[in-house]
């Protein structure tokens, strides 16, 4: 495998104190680190972190890293990088240490920030400890998570998937039947990376974190929806990796997804699919409520008999 996962995401915020809140008790990651140039580090597992939060009004994210396994995959990247005419630079010190990593490259393309790395600083030592009380989140080989990207023009959309296959290793998945959105593996997780040539304001459609359980799931619902963190996508479950999840709009706008049960792929016998529906079940878009009107309607709503229990504890 030349990339093996995906290790970190730099997202870059304009409200670095919303965002640590909401991470810390809606998602249950740990801030681990507030470094001196602004940077807040949020782990989720033994990995010093997984998202680093950089103060800056893109409100977007700024790079996406991918992990490989050892020096010699990560060189059989560099070669395939040039040999497809993507020219990288390579890191400075400062990044290196910005990032937590031995070494990496990085890259360009359609407005996406790409970087490729070797030997993530890892923390046995110090216990991932959780920003809210949960079983912890599925990382290991299976990464971080997977993460929807937009390239900034439809016309490169054939570009980044080139680069995602032919140079970092990523295997179809499957696709959505009209082909705008298409899925890409690198370990057993169904998917890693999803490419979309739907416009996008931003560069990130949404990320995707699993919990071990799916009571951290229901839980952070009852979170969100208690604390007003506006729900995108209600429960549901996915066709393709069959994760059972929801959305919420981040502090910057862009979607996080919450999910757990989310099927693994053998490349010995996995075969591509095509799909009309992203779910098999759930993830309907509520109305979001735009005027104070709506905004009274809803808390009359939940103040009313009809209202779904508030849970009493957790
Ligand atoms: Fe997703």
């Amino acid at each position: 495998m030349p990339v093996s996962q995906l290790g970190y995401l730099g997202l870059g915020v304009s409200d670095v104190d919303a965002w640590e809140e909401f991470a810390t008790n809606v998602l249950g990651m740990e801030a681990i680190e507030h470094a001196e140039d602004g940077t807040v580090y949020l782990r989720m597992d033994e990995h010093h972190h997984r998202v680093a939060l950089a103060p800056s009004g893109a409100d977007d994210m700024l790079y996406v890293g991918w992990q490989t396994p050892n020096r010699e995959q990560y060189e059989e990247v560099k070669v395939k990088l040039l040999a497809a005419g993507v020219e990288y630079s390579q890191a400075t010190p400062e990044e290196l240490a910005n990032r937590h990593v031995s070494d990496m490259v990085k890259f360009e393309v359609s407005g996406l920030n790409m970087e490729v790395y070797v030997g993530p600083h890892v923390l046995f030592e110090r216990p991932f400890s959780p920003g809210r009380p949960i079983t912890g989140f599925k990382t290991g080989e299976l990464g971080l998570g997977h993460v929807g990207l937009a390239p900034e023009r439809a016309e490169d959309f054939e570009r980044v998937v080139q680069i995602l296959t032919e140079c970092l290793g990523f295997k179809p998945s499957d696709a959505g039947a009209d082909g705008v959105e298409r899925f890409f593996h690198c370990n057993p997780r169904e998917h890693t990376a999803v490419v979309s040539n739907r416009p996008s304001a931003k560069h990130i459609g949404h990320f995707m974190i699993e919990l071990n359980s799916i009571d951290d799931v229901g839980r952070a619902y009852d979170i969100a929806d208690e604390q007003g963190v506006w729900i995108t996508q209600r429960l549901g479950r996915h066709t393709n990796d069959h994760m059972i999840s929801f959305y919420m709009e981040t502090p910057s706008g862009f979607g996080v997804e919450y999910g757990w049960g989310g099927r693994t792929v053998d490349d010995a016998n996995w075969q591509v699919t095509k799909h009309d529906r992203f779910s098999m079940w759930g993830h309907r878009r509520p109305e979001k409520p735009e005027t104070e009107e709506e905004r009274e309607a809803v808390r009359k709503f939940l103040a009313s008999p009809n209202a779904p229990p508030t849970p009493a504890s957790r």
